[in-house]
């Protein structure tokens, strides 16, 4: 079964009194254990795929399919579960909390079920992983684009996804730290199998993936 299906997906925005479609009519397939890496010019409609990918956004028309569930079937409690169940998501803008610590922010999750337990080897194993480990105890604020980016990612994987969507995932990071994270992403998808559907600009992060697709004017090709 694919891991990520995506069929006939539309979505418009409105700009002033102007309607324009973001995404237009795209269609993806996304099989298991597979790199596949969304490239193309800044506004094509990466980030507004993902996120219509993650539930994030309501399409006006289309599919997507998750281990062959639709997600829009699912009532908003139900598409949380199931997204926290299924993937990771380290999206294109800052999404930690600016009032706990890193530490906290990676192992948020557990917070809201405390019979998973604390989060807290898993998520210094995580910052381990990312290269982020001296901030643990570190805020938000006080973390430069690079950082939030990793830490960023930790979190995205704080729940054992089956499916991680990284959006610029190295992004602000200088030539060895974006290495880094390429590696990091290659060798997750390897060792775990963990599917992983990035956007992104970094060339050398493409050529780290199985397929790289371009998207330009919301075209997916
Ligand atoms: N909430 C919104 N309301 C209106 N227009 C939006 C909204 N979000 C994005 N857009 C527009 O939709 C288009 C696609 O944006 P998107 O962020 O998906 O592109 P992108 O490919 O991720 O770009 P980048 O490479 O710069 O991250 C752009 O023209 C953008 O300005
Ligand atoms: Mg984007």
């Amino acid at each position: 079964m694919s891991k990520i299906e995506i069929k006939n997906l539309t979505k418009s925005y409105s700009r002033g009194s102007r309607s324009f479609e973001a995404v237009k009519n795209a269609s993806l397939t996304v099989d298991s254990g597979e790199f596949v890496c969304l490239i193309g010019r800044s506004g094509g409609g990466k980030s507004t795929l993902l996120n219509l990918i993650a539930g994030l956004l309501n399409p006006d028309s289309g599919l997507v399919l998750i281990n062959g569930q639709n997600i829009y079937d699912l009532g908003d409690d139900e598409l949380t579960v199931f997204r926290n169940r299924t993937m990771g998501y380290a999206t294109q803008g800052n999404s930690l909390l600016y009032s706990l610590s890193v530490l906290d922010n990676v192992r948020l999750p557990f917070f809201f079920d405390s019979c998973f337990g604390d989060g807290l080897d898993k998520a210094l194993l995580l910052l381990d992983e990312v290269g982020a480990s001296a901030l643990k105890d570190s805020f938000p604020s006080q973390l430069s684009g690079g950082e939030l980016r990793r830490v960023s990612l930790a979190r995205a994987l704080i729940n054992n996804p089956s499916i991680l969507l990284a959006d610029e995932p190295t992004n602000d990071l200088d030539k060895k730290s974006a290495e880094e994270i390429a590696s990091l992403l290659k060798r997750l998808n390897e060792r775990t199998g963990l599917t992983v559907l990035a956007a992104t600009h970094d060339v050398d992060l493409s050529h780290r993936a199985g397929r790289a697709l371009e998207m330009d004017g919301g075209v997916l090709s």
